[in-house]
């Protein structure tokens, strides 16, 4: 996955990149720096390629970075907010062979979305949609889910349906970066959670292979964690804007763990010999409950990051796991977000990051 650049128009509460993303995390690599990683991780067998931000659209070289890719023989995705994707660029991304686009909406209301976006781009992100279709790309239609849009599931459905997208993603969120500074505000009910269940099961029955539909009940609600990135440094690499590489877009999350750059380092050395790909790669790094778990091979362990975030140590077990000492840390939180009695607060908008453009 190629974070291309932390800027962003939009102003999304849920934002996963780093909450003091800015001057500090170093400038953006050049186009000459992307396209030696693109060649690197060729190299090491790398097949899928997600292009990503903040917005990647605000790269002007994005159409040369997915050429490079394509002439290397990856299957590109670009996901993306929408906003700067014209019909020019559209058609500039086709040629150049991008193969599938990732499009992120929020709810088919026009005023919820802006506000929930800080942006006027409801009416854009249609547009773009369909836009998208209309040139022959696959797409993914990507919808985070919270508290704020998780009732209007049929409504999006009859969006999605008619747009003709070919993958719905309703994405429940994470809670890493801005979503745990907005997690009291953003975290629907489990009551919620399982209505929007419904709802996609009987879209599922009635759309059958029109649409594929993606609904997962978020691990706050389950008491098993996420499989995150299916194993620490096993099929997953990020990187950052400024070339940091990462297991996963969340690790500078955390402390203790050094973030060597593709400029001190070629991607072989960075996968196969940094101290960090190798700190939780496997099982041999797990405490107990997890070592002696018969399902350590299935979760792994859960989410370094958020056993970091919540307990102060990656070594721990996921919290989101029943079976963990910290598993209360959950339960309070869920308590806390879901109780009907608790005053709202507004959401704490995502602030821009300065990073220099290119
Ligand atoms: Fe997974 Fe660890 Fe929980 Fe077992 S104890 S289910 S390995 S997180
Ligand atoms: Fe980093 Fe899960 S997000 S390991």
């Amino acid at each position: 996955m190629l974070e291309l650049t932390y800027r962003c128009p939009l102003k999304c509460p849920w934002c996963s990149n780093p909450v003091n993303a800015a001057p500090g995390h170093g400038s953006e690599l050049s186009t000459d720096e992307w396209k030696q990683v693109l060649r690197q991780g060729r190299e090491l067998g790398a097949l899928q390629l997600g292009f990503t931000g903040g917005e990647p659209m605000l790269r002007d070289d994005l159409e040369e970075l997915v050429e490079e890719a394509n002439r290397l023989g990856y299957y590109t995705n670009l996901i993306t907010s929408g906003v700067g994707l014209s019909e020019a660029r559209l058609v500039a991304l086709k040629q150049a062979g991008l193969k599938q686009i990732q499009l992120s909406i929020q709810s088919s209301d026009r005023d919820l979305t802006d506000a929930l976006v800080g942006a006027k781009v409801f009416d854009l992100k249609l547009k773009v949609a369909r836009m998208i279709k209309a040139h022959g790309f696959p797409m993914v239609l990507n919808v985070p889910v919270f508290r704020h849009n998780v009732d209007q599931t049929a409504q999006v459905l009859a969006m999605a349906e008619d747009i003709g997208v070919d993958y719905l993603e309703f994405a429940n969120i994470q809670y890493y970066n801005w979503a745990l500074l907005n997690r009291d505000e953003l975290m629907p009910t489990r009551e919620q959670l399982e209505r929007a269940e419904r709802t996609v099961n009987e879209a599922r029955q009635r759309l059958g292979d029109r649409m594929t539909i993606y609904f997962v009940i978020p691990d706050y609600h389950e008491s098993r964690p996420k499989a995150c990135m299916n194993g620490w440094g096993s099929i997953h690499l990020t990187i950052a804007p400024d070339g940091t590489a990462m297991p996963c877009q969340e690790a500078r999350s955390i402390d203790g763990l050094s973030f060597p750059t593709v400029r001190e380092h070629g991607l072989d050395w960075l996968w196969n010999e940094s101290p960090t790909f190798r700190k939780f790669r496997g099982l041999d790094w797990m405490r107990e409950p997890c070592r002696s778990c018969d399902e350590r091979e299935i979760d792994f362990g859960g989410c370094r990051c958020q056993a970091f975030l919540l307990t102060g140590d990656a070594c721990n077990t996921d919290p989101a796991c029943a079976k963990s000492p910290h598993h209360d840390l959950i339960a309070q939180a869920v308590a806390r977000a879901t109780d009907p009695t608790r005053v709202r607060m507004p959401l704490i908008m995502r602030t821009a990051p300065q990073e220099q453009p290119t």
